[in-house]
């Protein structure tokens, strides 16, 4: 099969509308195969359009791989319907994250939940009922609502043989709706490690606004073990370096790390943004940004807990001790996002796709980049200088391409 040059795949790559610029990276294998990556830069308005025209489609594409992805897992272990750590998978090890962690991490988001001292609890998200079977026994109301049927049907069954559990109410639905529940009838709504699964800040926005509703003046919203957007670089440098293949270069590790953020589809959210929040959302009164406890792994590392007062209150925000929101000044100054944007990583995943389906159909007889990875232009020129970096001192794209 004859190589086409190189060069031939960038310039076909550009003369794609969506694409503003386009460089190929040689890449290695953990077994040591050299293989082509081509990277392309989608332009800005074509990246706002296309993630306009994809929006409504894309949210509900983006939560129905959710509602797939833990309908299955909770098939899994459908030997026993009682509440386990089944779906709870280490992204160091991509095994299960040991039992003593997830005990841990369990007892104590329960203390935090029940300092609340809520009677009447609506829980979205609620899984497979590890919260519900601490908690419910305990209150005089609690609904939990979840996306997922198989989750839906195997708490309800579960609950029926408790006698603890049997006020228990449990409804299949995505976190935006939530009609059919009273103004003002909970004490507290929790969202415990469910946001991260949201397709954009906006939907997090939206369940937060009619939450608030439901929640009685002087009751608290719970959003745990939200993933820390400032320590998302931190995260994936040490995940990547725990993946690593002996002998790795610093630079192929950096390309990694740069690539692995660029393109994590969860929602990852600064702090600052539940500090701002009563100014959108002004039944709520006040946020708690609260450092995970217990001793370092996983899901205490990167990760917060918030807990936001409805009603009125004197105070604005606060955080604890340890304080996990950055000066607001330097956030405004610095322009940068409050959040990860799902909906467009998506986006350019489904536009990097149709560009591979597309190369393979121009040049059928070409060698071919093993993946097209479009990326926001930011995102882009990051990845450029860090291809860069390794030669001495390229002045070009394509003294980049000669010698990478
Ligand atoms: C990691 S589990 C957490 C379960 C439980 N809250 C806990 O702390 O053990 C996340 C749950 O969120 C649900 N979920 C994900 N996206 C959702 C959405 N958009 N609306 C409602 N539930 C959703 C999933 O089906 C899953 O059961």
């Amino acid at each position: 099969m004859p190589a086409l040059p190189m060069n031939e795949v960038v310039r076909a790559l550009m003369a794609h509308p969506d694409v503003a610029d386009a460089v190929l990276s040689s890449e290695r294998s953990h077994d040591g195969r050299q293989f082509e990556i081509a990277f392309v830069a989608v332009d800005p308005d074509r990246l706002s359009v296309g993630k306009a025209n994809h929006l409504q489609a894309e949210t509900e594409r983006r939560v129905a791989q959710w509602r797939r992805a833990f309908d299955q897992a909770y098939r899994h272990d459908a030997d026993s319907l009682a509440p386990s750590f089944v779906g709870w998978t280490s992204n160091f090890t991509n095994k299960p994250i040991p039992e003593p962690e997830m005990a841990d991490w369990l007892d104590r988001t329960i203390q935090r939940i029940r300092a609340l001292g809520a009677r009447r609890v609506l829980e979205i998200g609620c899984g497979v009922g590890l919260l519900v079977e601490k908690l419910a026994p305990g209150c005089e109301v609690y609904c939990g609502t979840d996306l997922s049927p198989v989750a839906v049907q195997r708490l309800r069954a579960f609950a029926q043989s408790r006698p603890e559990l049997r006020h228990v109410e449990f409804l299949e639905r995505e976190a935006t709706d939530l009609t059919g529940l009273l103004p003002h009838s909970f004490d507290a709504v929790v969202l415990n490690s469910v946001v991260q699964y949201f397709p954009g800040i906006e939907y997090l926005h939206t369940v937060l606004e009619r939450a608030a509703d439901l929640v009685a003046p002087g009751g608290h919203i719970f959003v745990g073990d939200v993933r820390n957007l400032e320590l998302l670089p931190a995260f994936h440098r040490e995940v990547q370096a725990a993946k690593a293949a002996p002998g790795a270069t610093e630079a192929s590790l950096e390309r990694k790390i740069f690539l692995s953020i660029a393109q994590d589809r969860e929602l990852v959210i600064d702090p600052g943004y539940f500090q701002g929040i009563s100014e959108t959302i002004p039944q709520i009164g006040a946020a708690d940004v609260l450092l995970k406890q217990g001793s370092s792994y996983e899901l205490t590392r990167y990760r917060y807990d918030v807990v936001l007062r409805v009603g009125r209150q004197t105070v604005s925000a606060r955080t604890d001790n340890n304080s996990l929101v950055p000066d607001m000044k330097h956030w405004a100054d610095e322009r940068r996002p409050l959040a990860t944007d799902p909906m467009a990583a998506a986006f350019l995943q489904h536009l990097g796709m149709a560009l591979g389906n597309a190369l393979r159909a121009e040049l059928p007889d070409a060698q071919l980049p093993a993946a097209v990875i479009a990326l926001s232009q930011r995102d882009f020129a990051e990845i450029v200088r860090a291809l860069l970096r390794v030669p001495a001192d390229p002045g070009s794209r394509e003294a980049a391409e000669a010698s990478i």
